[in-house]
């Protein structure tokens, strides 16, 4: 496996991906041009893939507030879960964090358990008693 950053030409399979993985939502602005503009103000999109120049088996899209990191578009082929990669992933996506010296902060499912026990694995602590709220079109 390889991880490397997102290139422009990735985002057809990237969205398959997310569509296999049931993370995909026309709502949620998933465009090539919001990739480019988040990497731009210091974000890093990690695509890993079977070797180099082959099939993507998994996305980790951050993007960078000025404060923190937001992990999300987390994911890995079904093909390919359950394997460790998700693992990989994530401590990969880590180092990039501790090169920006900053917080992450992610959001997930509570009926997720397979990425909750990833994610507090590899130390992230979720908030007690706390709703996300969105606004879509404010
Ligand atoms: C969440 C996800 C990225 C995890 O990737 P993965 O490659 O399957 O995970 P790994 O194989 O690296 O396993 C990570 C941990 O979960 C455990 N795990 C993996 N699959 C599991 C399963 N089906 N049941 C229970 N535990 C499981 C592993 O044992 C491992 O724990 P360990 O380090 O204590 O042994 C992947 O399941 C996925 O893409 N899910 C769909 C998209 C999604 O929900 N993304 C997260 C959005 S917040």
């Amino acid at each position: 496996m390889v991880i490397r950053q997102y290139r422009e030409g990735d985002y057809p399979h990237i969205r398959q991906l997310w569509e296999d993985t049931g993370i995909y939502r026309a709502d949620r602005g998933d465009t090539p041009a919001v990739i480019r503009r988040c990497n731009d103000q210091g974000g890093a999109f990690l695509v890993m893939e079977e070797q180099p120049g082959g099939r993507i088996v998994g996305t980790s899209w951050m993007t960078y507030d000025g404060r923190r990191l937001h992990l999300h578009h987390f994911a890995i082929r079904p093909s390919h879960q359950g394997k460790g990669l998700g693992k990989i992933l994530a401590l990969e996506s880590l180092k990039h964090a501790r090169k920006k010296s900053c917080p992450v902060k992610l959001e997930v499912h509570d009926e997720n358990k397979v990425a909750i026990h990833l994610y507090e694995s590899l130390g992230f602590v979720a908030f007690e008693n706390y709703h996300v709220y969105m606004i879509l079109e404010p």
